[in-house]
C-alpha cells in the first residue's frame, strides 16, 4: 500500500562502537567482511531520518535542514542506496529524505553507521507503509533483512539495527553472513573524546581496500577467534578488567594494520596518542578505570562503568581542555514513527 505524499516516516537509528572491529573485506561488491565483528550500540549518538514521497519525480536529500546538491558525494551515496533498496525490495517511488544527527555536527564522529541504518528503515517503512518496527517485520522486512540491506550502504550500519551488543559474522559465503544481537546484559558508558573534528584524510572505504597489503592483516585474522572467545567471555561475565585490555589491543591492532598498509594511512594525530597514554597512566596510578577504543579516526572512546562516566569525563576535560567530550552509553536500538497524512498530523 503506497503512502500518501504527505505521510512522514521517521527513523532514529543509533551509532555503534565496535569492540572487535570490522576491518577489511573479502568482497567489496557484496560487502563481505574479512572477519567477525562485535559492537556496542550507543544511545545518544543517533541519526534521525524522515522519508516522504516526492511526487515531483526524483529523490531529494536535505542534511541538517539544507538541501544537498545532487552531485554532493553524500547525496550520491544516499541516492545509490535508495536505488539499491528499490531494486532489491521491488519498491517504487521517489523520496524526499531529510536527515539530521542528534549529536553535534562536525565533531568528527562517524555517522555512516547510524545514517545508513536510519535511511534504510525510513525508506522501507515509507515504501511498505509500515508505521512501526513490528509492522515492518509483519510485512516481511524484519531487522535481519534490513540489516543486510543496510550494510550495502555502510558495513558497520548493519550492527545499528539492534540495541545492546551486536555481532556480524562473515559466514562461508556472502549470502551466509549473519547479523544478530549478542547476548550480553551490561550497561557501560562511552566517554567520547573529540580530539579533532576535521574530515578524515582518507575515507574508510579506501582504507578497507588497502588492508590486505598490510603484513599484519593475515596474522590479525588468524587471531580473531581467540580474541572473540576472550572478549565475549568478559562481556558475559561483566569483567571490565578483562574486557578493557582487549579493547585497547584491538583498537591499536586495527590502526597498526591501517598504518602498515600500502598506501599507508595514519588516522591518529599525536594528541590522540597523548590521550591514550594519559588514560593508561591514570589507570596505573589507580585514579580511574576506563579503557580506550577507537574508530577509523582520531577520536577516543573511553569505555567505563556507568557510575564512573562523569568522573572520567571531568578528568579528561581538565587534562585536555581543548577537546570536547560526550557521555554515551549502551543503547536501546532504533525507533520508527509514522505521521500518516490520513491520521493525526501532530502524532510525531
Ligand atoms: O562501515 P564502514 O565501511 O565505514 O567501516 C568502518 C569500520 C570501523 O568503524 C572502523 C570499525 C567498525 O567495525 O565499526
Amino acid at each position: 500500500m503506497p503512502s500518501a505524499p504527505e505521510s512522514r516516516y521517521v527513523a532514529e537509528a543509533p551509532s555503534n562502537i565496535a569492540f572487535i572491529k570490522y576491518w577489511g573485506k573479502r568482497s567489496e561488491e557484496s560487502q563481505w567482511p574479512a572477519n567477525a565483528s562485535l559492537s556496542m550500540t550507543l544511545e545518544r549518538c543517533r541519526t534521525r531520518t524522515c522519508a516522504r514521497r516526492n511526487p515531483a519525480g526524483d529523490d531529494v536529500v536535505s542534511l541538517n535542514g539544507s538541501p544537498l546538491p545532487r552531485t554532493d558525494p553524500r547525496a550520491v551515496r544516499i541516492q545509490k542506496h535508495l536505488d539499491f533498496l528499490r531494486r532489491t525490495g521491488g519498491f517504487s517511488g521517489a523520496l524526499a529524505i531529510e536527515t539530521e544527527n542528534t549529536f553535534p555536527e562536525g565533531c568528527g564522529i562517524a555517522s555512516s553507521a547510524s545514517g545508513f541504518a536510519a535511511l534504510t528503515l525510513a525508506a522501507v517503512a515509507n515504501w511498505s507503509g509500515s508505521r512501526t518496527l513490528d509492522d515492518l517485520a509483519e510485512r516481511g522486512f524484519d531487522r535481519t533483512r534490513l540489516a543486510h540491506w543496510s550494510r550495502m550502504g555502510s558495513g558497520s550500519s548493519c550492527r545499528s539495527l539492534w540495541g545492546g551488543y551486536v555481532a556480524w559474522h562473515p559466514g562461508e559465503s556472502p549470502e551466509e553472513q549473519l547479523v544478530e544481537p549478542f547476548p550480553a546484559e551490561w550497561a557501560l558508558s562511552d566517554v567520547i573524546v573529540v580530539v579533532s573534528a576535521e574530515e578524515k584524510p582518507v575515507s574508510s572505504r579506501e582504507a578497507h581496500r588497502a588492508a590486505w597489503t598490510s603484513p599484519l592483516f593475515r596474522p590479525r585474522l588468524a587471531g580473531i577467534s581467540e580474541k572473540w572467545e576472550k572478549l565475549s567471555q568478559a562481556l558475559r561475565t561483566r569483567e571490565l578488567g578483562e574486557l578493557g585490555p582487549l579493547l585497547e589491543q584491538e583498537a591499536l591492532e586495527m590502526h597498526g594494520v591501517i598504518m602498515s598498509a600500502s598506501p599507508a594511512t595514519r588516522y591518529l594525530p599525536p594528541r590522540t596518542i597523548e590521550v591514550l597514554e594519559w588514560l593508561r597512566r591514570q589507570r596505573a596510578l589507580g585514579r580511574l578505570e576506563a579503557y580506550f577504543t577507537l574508530d577509523a579516526g582520531p577520536n577516543v572512546h573511553a569505555i567505563c562503568r556507568r557510575d564512573a562516566a562523569v568522573y572520567v569525563r571531568d578528568a579528561i576535560a581538565r587534562a585536555f581542555p581543548e577537546t570536547r567530550q560526550m557521555i554515551d552509553e549502551t543503547g536501546t536500538g532504533p525507533r520508527l514513527k509514522a505521521d500518516l497524512a490520513d491520521t493525526d498530523p501532530k502524532g510525531l
